[in-house]
């Protein structure tokens, strides 16, 4: 005998548990099947982002961010702390009890909003008239039968291997590994130069790793704005000390008992062998369909593995839709989330919106990155005329005063209507201040209407006030 539900989600991560309180929010008889277990085997919901992604990589963030200070910028302050001492297996722990409580949470918001929770994998299995019939192979051991009006499918996403090398998550790590490192290593590489590269590298190299970033592309995050990417680097390789090598070609990697040898040929054409005592893997992700069983109910794929859908998450199948890290777009913890509810709310018959121009982008690394919309360099290239207004941090009273005043906030508004078309950050608080930016671009802001708006003083945000005023030529303090 089969349980009946209305709506059931495959996936208990930022996409699929959102859907899912939503979706019982709105009346929906609703289930989740997730697969993540915690060191106990117990079940931990959130996905990567809260197990092994956001949440624990912030916490180690913050945790070397504030060593580093303690170490390096308390004595401007008249602080003295003798030698700073790091406790790595503390740090770890500490992150471990955010992660507990995180996951914790969205376990008490399932029983809250009466989600029916299932802890094993789900999988397709057949069609039962117009439903779904899905196999849950529960943690336990146990089988379930499942049948679903709609399924949601938001099983996110898996590191991308680097061919030749498997990672053990001892000596060659991905996300996982690199978030649980037991003592700093000494010498740490790292493969791809992508947010998870630069993000982790930098924790590592705050807490005294020699940290080297091996990168494939000849140029420094392509996705970003330029002048932000040649901002972002010289601040990485100069004050965070990450040695970034672009236009690398791995060759052969070794994995000694202990070390790892990389060879590889640099931008230059010459060929290079390093040696490290741990190397970190983060060249990308792919999407989770391997074990859904698709093709019992002709669920359609993408040549690269995803769930295709529309613009509105449909799938090629009525009543079964796909969110998050597991369909075309950015592989974004908020843009699962947004995609989440609104299937839950077609499902329920409404009409929601998900506007991918205004999602926005951060890296967390010190200084924070943080943009939306376009580039200058996709303005160019598109052939739209602008104006931009850009202000450096170093002329912020609340930067200088955090100690914290590298970088600049960039604004660029449409020459003729005035529209803010994208606004570039790198700088501290970036990741807060880029959702000033969001909100007006979603209401179709001008750079004056921004230019018109007190913001408090003294404040991080008057650098983007002052951005706005730039692109009229009329900053005040520059
Ligand atoms: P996931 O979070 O991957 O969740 C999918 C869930 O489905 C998992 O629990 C998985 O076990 C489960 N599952 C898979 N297959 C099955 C199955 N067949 N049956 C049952 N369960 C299954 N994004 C940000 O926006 N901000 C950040 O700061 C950020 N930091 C990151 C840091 C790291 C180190 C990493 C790796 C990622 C980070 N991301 C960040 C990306 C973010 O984690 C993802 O975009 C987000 O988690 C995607 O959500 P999702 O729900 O689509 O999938
Ligand atoms: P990424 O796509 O950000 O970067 C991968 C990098 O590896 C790219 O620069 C790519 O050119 C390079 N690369 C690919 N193949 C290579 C090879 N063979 N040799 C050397 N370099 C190679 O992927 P990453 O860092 O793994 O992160 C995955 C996703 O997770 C990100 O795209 C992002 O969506 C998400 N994420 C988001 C964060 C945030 O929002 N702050 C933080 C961390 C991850």
């Amino acid at each position: 005998m089969s349980q009946q539900f209305d709506v059931v989600v495959i996936g208990g991560g930022p996409g699929g548990y959102v859907a899912a309180i939503r979706a019982a929010q709105l009346g929906f008889k609703t289930a989740c099947i997730d697969a993540t277990s915690n060191a106990e085997g117990k079940q931990s919901l959130g996905g990567t982002c809260l197990n092994v992604g956001c949440i624990p990589s912030k916490a180690l963030l913050q945790s070397s961010e504030n060593f580093h200070h303690a170490a390096h910028s308390f004595a401007d302050h008249g602080i003295s702390t003798g030698t700073v001492k790091m406790d790595v297996a503390q740090m770890l722990k500490r992150k471990e009890e955010i992660i507990a409580k995180n996951t914790g949470g969205i376990a008490f918001l399932f029983r809250k909003n009466k989600v029916t929770s299932f802890h094993g994998t789900g999988a397709f299995k057949s069609k039962n008239g117009d439903k779904y019939v899905l196999e849950a192979k529960l943690a336990d051991g146990k089988t379930e039968l499942i049948e679903a009006s709609h399924v949601i499918v938001a099983t996110g996403s898996s590191v991308r291997q680097l061919p030749g090398v498997t990672i053990d998550n001892k000596l060659v790590l991905d996300n996982e590994g690199a978030l649980a490192i037991p003592a700093v290593p000494k010498r740490l590489g790292v493969i791809g130069a992508g947010v998870i590269g630069l993000e982790m590298g930098s924790v590592w190299k705050r807490l005294g790793s020699e940290v080297t970033v091996l990168e494939a592309m000849p140029t420094f995050l392509g996705a970003a704005d330029d002048q932000v990417a040649r901002e972002a680097l010289k601040f990485l390789t100069k004050d965070t000390g990450l040695v970034i090598n672009t236009g690398v070609k791995i060759g052969e990697i070794k994995v000694g008992k202990k070390d790892v040898t990389v060879n590889y040929v640099d931008a230059a054409g010459a060929e290079q062998k390093a040696v490290y005592d741990k190397l970190i893997v983060s060249i990308g992700r792919i999407p989770n369909t391997a074990g859904l069983n698709a093709d019992a109910v002709g669920l359609k794929l993408t040549e690269r593995g995803q769930v295709e859908v529309d613009d509105d998450c449909r799938t090629n199948l009525p009543n079964v839709w796909a969110v998050g890290d597991v369909v075309r777009g950015p592989m974004l913890a908020h843009k699962a989330s947004e995609e989440g509810v609104a299937v839950a709310e077609r499902i329920a018959g409404q009409h929601p919106h998900v506007d991918f121009n205004t999602v926005p982008w951060v890296i967390y690394t010190s200084p924070e990155i943080a943009w939306v919309g376009k580039t200058e360099q996709q303005l160019k290239a598109e052939g739209t005329e602008y104006k931009k207004g850009q202000f450096l941090f170093s002329a912020n009273g609340r930067a200088l005063a955090l100690g914290e005043a590298k970088g600049f906030v960039k604004m660029l508004a449409d020459k003729k209507t005035d529209r803010i078309l994208g606004v570039h950050i790198v700088g501290p608080f970036a990741s807060e201040l880029i959702s000033e930016a969001v909100v007006a671009m979603e209401f179709s802001a001008s750079s004056e209407d921004i230019a018109r708006i007190v913001h408090a003083h003294p404040s991080l945000s008057e650098a983007l006030h002052e951005a706005a005023l730039g692109c009229d030529g009329r900053t005040l303090h520059s």
